[in-house]
């Protein structure tokens, strides 16, 4: 499908185009650390892999993100952005990318419910043939309000653990109604940005915000997942002794074994200095948990969604709540405990800090430029299923990325390969 029409809508909505300078050379210096999607990049604007096609993304509007929004523009697609989270957005970045790159762009920091649901508005309004999500608002206003769309759309990507598990969910109950490749489900996306990425920037946001020394703190980490592993390695690492809360079995063996103590989260809440949700559910800090914290706790939340603290359960101990710093919020709670809350129980890493670093961003946008380009050759053969990323893809990802490091590896002989497809031969 190559639509020849180009679609008139508002190319933007941003808080200040005059920052478009300040963007550029922050979108540069990432740039430096993205390799791997600037070789895609390199090879989008010989091929044109994406001319005509029209591409509705909604995700954290940052250097990275540009970076990635460069990649399918240099592939011919034409582009509108919106926030995947209200709080992550860079005004300047969302200002260089309409000012120099020619992408649409619907995002404000700190814009509120409403403006973040009209801009998801304003992406589908391109009317996209590919979809782009970080958490699945989009596909999820199209699959709801927007479903007259669905016959143009040959089908979307997911970054996130949580977009995935809400799209497994929509697959489940039959009401998928276009394809959907899961990047989060790379290994070269979330073996290193969920465990390297979100360990480094979660304790990079909490340190921002709070200042606060790590070594000789106790740290209950809520989720081992790849980014609760990423992130309670990262506190071990600082100093901190780290307290694992887990409801899979399986996840909470590997954790004890991996050395960290395992209690439930009432627990560890009695014990605990600082509390990071990193479950993808909602409730991990919830309920008789506010009742035994410590005075002085500290509670932040890397999951995608601000559902993991439950803040009303908080409100309801509140006596009185002050911002004590930027987003640092103190509640003072009936019986005179002191509980402070980040950034509003937001993703803390792109909330207090920028999110993960480049570089392993990299491999995850390299995933989604490549998986656009997959869905666009071969969209049209595709179930609506949600799928992996083909295996091809992940390991040229690979490939490049030790390349870029000029880290070389051995290749397997003949007589080794040989071996590895007998089955006669034993001891
Ligand atoms: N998700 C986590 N970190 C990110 C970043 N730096 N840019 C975009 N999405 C992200």
């Amino acid at each position: 499908m190559t639509p020849a029409v180009k679609i008139l809508t508002p190319k933007y909505d941003i808080a200040d185009r005059a920052q478009a300078a300040g963007g550029v050379t922050r979108i540069d210096w990432a740039d430096n650390e993205m390799p791997v999607l600037a070789k895609i990049r390199e090879r989008f604007e010989r091929e044109r892999p994406l001319d005509g096609i029209r591409v509705g993304a909604c995700l954290h509007v940052t250097t990275e993100t540009a970076n990635l929004m460069r990649t399918l523009i240099a592939g011919g697609a034409e582009v509108a952005l919106c926030a995947s989270n209200p709080l992550s957005t860079r005004d300047d970045v969302a200002a260089a990318l309409v000012d120099r790159y020619d992408c649409g762009v619907f995002a404000i920091h700190g814009e509120d419910t409403d403006t973040y649901y009209r801009h998801i508005d304003a992406v589908c309004d391109i009317r996209p043939h590919v979809t782009m999500d970080d958490g699945a608002d989009v596909i999820s206003t199209l699959h709801s309000r927007r479903r007259e769309q669905i016959p143009e759309i040959i089908g979307g990507t997911e970054e996130t653990t949580t977009g995935v598990v809400r799209l497994k969910a929509l697959e489940r109950q039959g009401k998928l109604e276009y394809p959907i490749i899961a990047v989060n489900e790379a290994m070269t996306k979330h073996l290193f940005d969920n465990r390297y990425g979100t360990g480094q920037s979660t304790m990079d946001g909490i340190i921002r915000a709070t200042n606060i020394l790590i070594a000789g703190r106790t740290v209950a980490v809520i989720g081992y997942g790849w980014c609760g592993k990423g992130v309670a390695m990262r506190a071990s690492g600082l100093g901190a002794h780290v307290i694992v809360c887990e409801v899979n079995p399986l996840r909470a063996l590997e954790a004890v074994m991996d050395g960290f103590e395992v209690l439930t989260g009432v627990q560890a809440a009695a014990r605990a200095n600082v509390m990071i949700s990193v479950t993808g559910n909602r409730d991990a800090v919830a309920g008789e948990m506010f009742d035994v914290m410590q005075d002085g706790v500290i509670l932040c939340n890397a999951g995608h969604f601000d559902v993991e603290i439950n803040k009303d359960d908080l409100s309801a101990i509140t006596a009185e709540r002050e911002e004590v710093r930027p987003l640092v919020e103190r509640h003072r709670t009936n019986d005179g405990r002191r509980i402070h809350l980040l950034a509003d129980g937001r993703l803390v890493n792109l909330s207090a800090a920028e999110g993960h670093p480049a570089a392993v961003m990299d491999m995850s946008f390299a995933n989604q430029a490549l998986a656009a380009e997959h869905l666009v050759k071969h969209g049209a053969g595709l179930d609506n299923r949600v799928y992996v990323v083909p295996e091809e893809i992940d390991a040229q990802i690979a490939a490049l990325k030790l390349e870029s490091l000029r880290v070389n590896i051995d290749t397997l002989t003949d007589v080794q390969r040989k071996y590895l497809d007998t089955w006669e031969q034993g001891t």
